[in-house]
């Protein structure tokens, strides 16, 4: 079969590189891929939001299935148009995405069907947040409604810290349209990790458990960013863990989405946190993760094409995987979540001994340069966490990313707990 990608970062990379060794698969293609991707799919000149370009090559080029990679497609309706169209897509509608694209509606959901995750309130008035904010103390969390890229979470831990987030967001526009409104909700405190489901409807198959790194720099310091690295499996979680996950947060989700009128069909991704009352709901998104993507994918055996056209169908099956553990490593351009040059050579890190999925890169001339704020990702693998972190350190170590900057210690929260 023919399989379209649509995005350009290291989770479509990811993403084609597994189809692109799926035996059920024969051509890739990827709208508009990167450089890196260019290795394992035809990349086109078709942007993510080019829904009348997208629905036509599917069409022309006999597509059996499109997975889209990003949530703002997802919010724009492309799963919409290419299901009018009668093509076969896995993402969900634009109603579904909703469970990502605006926070409020989550935690009504998760409120009503009494689904485990932080208490809130949500405020379109400062005045009104700021008395919230006083009555609660810090620690506290504030959270723009819309898309923010990941970056419009605030994990307060004074009330001043507080009042100024809350105030940068409803005052000034901070992330535009998309803090119009904010949720003010409880801290909660444990380990955090990702749990990603491939869902149709009432269908589910449960993905392997990975950990992100969301803050810029070692030991969780610095700011937000969409992942600055992540290994999968999460071995030293309590075994119960995924179990309480899937029956406590993900079919009640799931079901609720049906009651609601609108049933989700895509990754039904759930950003948890293991308090001391079990697992509860950090987040929600429409989509796979990125950088989890990469290291889940990195061990899947089965073949995903196949697997999400059956799902499509709801016939499930159980995910078969390597038993070797995978740590990712982000290389981010300096200056990256905040503002950064582009065009910098990545030609010297691709010579490290290890293998990379490109989030941001573009050919100029025979030279793959940066092309945006994360970079690359490189993966190792090995018996366990330590040994796979391993690989990936004695990789870099031996190479020039200079203009470039990593975390030094992705996957050090599994050591220091096993
Ligand atoms: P989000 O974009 O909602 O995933 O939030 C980004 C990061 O902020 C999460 O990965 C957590 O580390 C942190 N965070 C969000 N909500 C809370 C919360 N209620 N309590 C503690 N930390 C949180
Ligand atoms: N790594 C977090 C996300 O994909 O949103």
């Amino acid at each position: 079969m023919n399989v379209l990608v649509v995005g350009r970062g290291g989770r479509e990379h990811a993403l084609c590189y597994k189809f692109y060794q799926d035996a059920s698969v024969s051509r890739v293609f990827c709208a508009p891929g990167n450089a890196g991707i260019a290795a394992h799919a035809e990349c086109l000149d078709i942007e993510e939001t080019d829904q009348h370009a997208l629905v036509s090559f599917a069409k022309e080029n006999d597509i059996a299935l499109t997975v889209i990679g990003p949530e703002q497609p997802l919010a724009e309706g492309l799963t919409d148009l290419f299901l009018a169209e009668g093509l076969k897509v896995f993402g969900p509608t634009q109603e579904a995405s909703a469970i990502e694209g605006s926070k409020a509606f989550a935690k009504e959901l998760m409120k009503k069907y009494s689904i485990p995750t932080a208490g809130y309130e949500t405020f379109t008035s400062f005045q009104e947040a700021s008395d919230y904010i006083k009555k609660k103390g810090a620690p506290i969390v504030i959270k723009a409604d819309g898309l923010a890229a990941g970056k419009g979470v605030v994990v307060a831990m004074t009330e001043a810290e507080a009042l100024e987030a809350a105030e940068g967001m409803l005052e000034h526009n901070r992330f535009g349209a998309s803090s119009a409104k904010i949720v003010v909700e409880d801290f909660l405190d444990g380990e955090e990790f990702s749990f990603m489901c491939l869902v149709n409807e009432e269908t589910i198959i449960p993905l392997a458990l990975a950990q992100d790194h969301k803050r810029a720099y070692d030991n969780d310091k610095g700011p937000n960013t969409g992942g600055m690295g992540a290994y999968s499996p999460v071995a030293h979680l309590p075994s119960a863990t995924e179990d309480k996950a899937m029956n406590e947060i993900i079919k009640p989700v799931v079901q609720a989405m049906i009651k609601e009128g609108t049933p989700f069909t895509g990754v039904l991704y759930a950003g948890l946190i293991l308090t001391e009352d079990g697992p509860k709901v950090i987040e929600f998104n429409a989509r796979f993760g990125d950088p989890e993507t990469q290291v889940v994918l990195h061990r899947m055996k089965s073949d995903l094409a196949q697997l999400l056209l059956n799902l499509l169908e709801d016939k499930t099956e159980e995910v078969k995987w390597s038993d070797h553990t995978v740590v990712g490593v982000v290389l981010a351009s300096e200056g990256y979540p905040g503002s950064y040059e582009k065009g910098h050579s990545v030609e010297s890190i691709l010579n490290a001994e290890t293998f990379f999925y490109h989030a941001g890169t573009k050919k100029v001339d025979s030279q793959i340069v940066a092309d945006g704020g994360r970079v690359l990702l490189a993966a190792g693998s090995g018996k366990n966490v330590e040994a796979a972190r391993d690989q990936v350190y004695d990789a870099l170590n031996h190479v020039d990313a200079s203009h470039f900057f990593y975390r030094k210690d992705i996957g050090n929260k599994a050591l220091n707990r096993s």
